[in-house]
């Protein structure tokens, strides 16, 4: 499996089917069509082109609901929950962060914030979604062992490095990719401090993408 970081959370898992988290980039368009298109809560830049692109989705009820009223089909489902799709096995993890739907500048009730823990090919990808850290990121190593993780590190919305740091060690990934950084001047990072403290200090490995990116995932 390929894994390819379009920027922001935006990553498509390349396998067997076409897996696309999160489908906002801050410029331009995501140039790919998904089997499927997996959505962590209702924030513009989180839920993006989920619509016009009009691929199966699989997110939590309250946007499910609201992506099945313009007609694309949907996979609802909750925190705690496994769904298996064309052969992609979902489940949802929690995620400390808000949510809501931003339709023409109003805005309603989005469900909780999610991750999920997608696993493709023999191969386990946790999105942590925008979260802040929390300790029972242990129960998500101790129930699915994911191989990736992949963490926001901007700050301001979700954790910073710091905290990153200490979610990296709790999930026990062995490769960790930062997200969530750079887009706006307001979560602008220096991921290399990150990269190099979790490196000296642990046996896990950060890569650090650029947009556009790829990389091989297959173990
Ligand atoms: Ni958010
Ligand atoms: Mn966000």
């Amino acid at each position: 499996m390929k894994l390819i970081w379009f920027g922001h959370s935006c990553f498509l898992l390349d396998g067997s089917k076409k897996i696309l988290i999160d489908p906002f980039v801050p410029e331009g368009t995501i140039d790919v069509e998904p089997d499927i298109v997996a959505v962590t809560h209702g924030h513009a830049d989180h839920l993006g082109a989920t619509v016009s692109l009009g691929k199966k989705t699989v997110a939590v009820n309250e946007i499910a609901k609201y992506v099945s009223q313009t007609g694309i089909p949907t996979e609802p489902m909750n925190i705690g929950g496994t769904i298996t799709v064309d052969g992609v096995v979902f489940t949802m993890t929690p995620a400390l962060h808000s949510s809501w739907l931003e339709v023409e500048g109003a805005g309603f009730y989005g469900g909780v914030a999610a991750g999920f823990v997608i696993a493709m090919d023999g191969v386990k990808v946790y999105h942590a979604g925008d979260t802040a850290l929390f300790s029972d990121m242990q129960l998500i190593r101790d129930l699915y062992r994911p191989d990736v993780a992949l963490l926001p590190v901007g700050g301001r919305y979700t954790m910073g490095p710091d905290e990153a740091m200490i979610a990296a060690q709790y999930i026990g990934a062995k490769l960790v990719i930062p997200m969530h950084y750079g887009t706006f001047p307001t979560i602008v990072q220096d991921v290399q401090p990150f990269k190099h403290a979790v490196e000296r200090t642990t046996p896990i490995r950060v890569e650090i993408l650029a947009p556009g990116e790829s990389i091989d995932l297959s173990l």
